[in-house]
């Protein structure tokens, strides 16, 4: 069986979902902003104020690449931004079977106010920064899963459930 990336905007439930699959599966699970940040010693929210998106994002790929040569087999849970990047979506693909986690744009308002660690919806407007994000990543998840799963009032469970079968 090959790897499985779960991919999907920010509160889709990836990291939740991810873990409990890879118990499920029973196989490691990596989520790859719990990776950067123990590689940095450092928050996103901190490398986004102290270094930039840019630096981020290149943190992102390079870690894609490392993973690429990963012998075991592993679920995969990725930041929200990661296929933006036409040379991060070709990696994803090739590491595993991408799976977008697709849920409406009112349950990530839901699941996502009052969060303070995700620097690209800090400062208010909440709603118009979901809106604008959604709005220019849509077709890239599109284009880039393999698999598209609805998560929209389903518990981790049942979309883990639904994975397995
Ligand atoms: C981001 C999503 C975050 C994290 C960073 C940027 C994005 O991960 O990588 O704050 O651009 O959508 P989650 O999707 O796990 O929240």
């Amino acid at each position: 069986m090959k790897n499985i990336v779960l991919m999907g905007f920010m509160g889709a439930g990836k990291t939740t979902v991810g873990k409990c699959l890879a118990k499920a599966l029973n196989c490691e699970f990596i989520d790859t902003d719990e990776q950067i940040e123990k590689e940095q010693g450092r928050k996103i929210s901190e490398i986004f104020a102290e270094e930039g998106e840019q630096a981020f994002r290149n943190m992102e790929t390079e870690l894609l690449k490392c993973l690429q040569k990963n012998e075991e087999r592993f679920v995969l849970s990725i930041g929200g931004g990661m296929p933006v990047r036409e040379e991060n979506r070709k990696l994803l693909r090739d590491i595993g079977t991408v799976v977008y986690l697709k849920t409406s744009k009112e349950e990530i308002i839901r699941r996502v106010s009052g969060d303070k660690s995700r620097p690209l919806l800090q400062g208010g407007a909440l709603e118009e920064k979901v809106t604008n994000l959604m709005n220019a990543r849509e077709g890239i998840y599109e284009e880039t899963a393999h698999e598209v799963v609805l998560t929209d009032g389903k518990l981790p469970e049942e979309v883990v459930k639904k994975l397995l079968k």
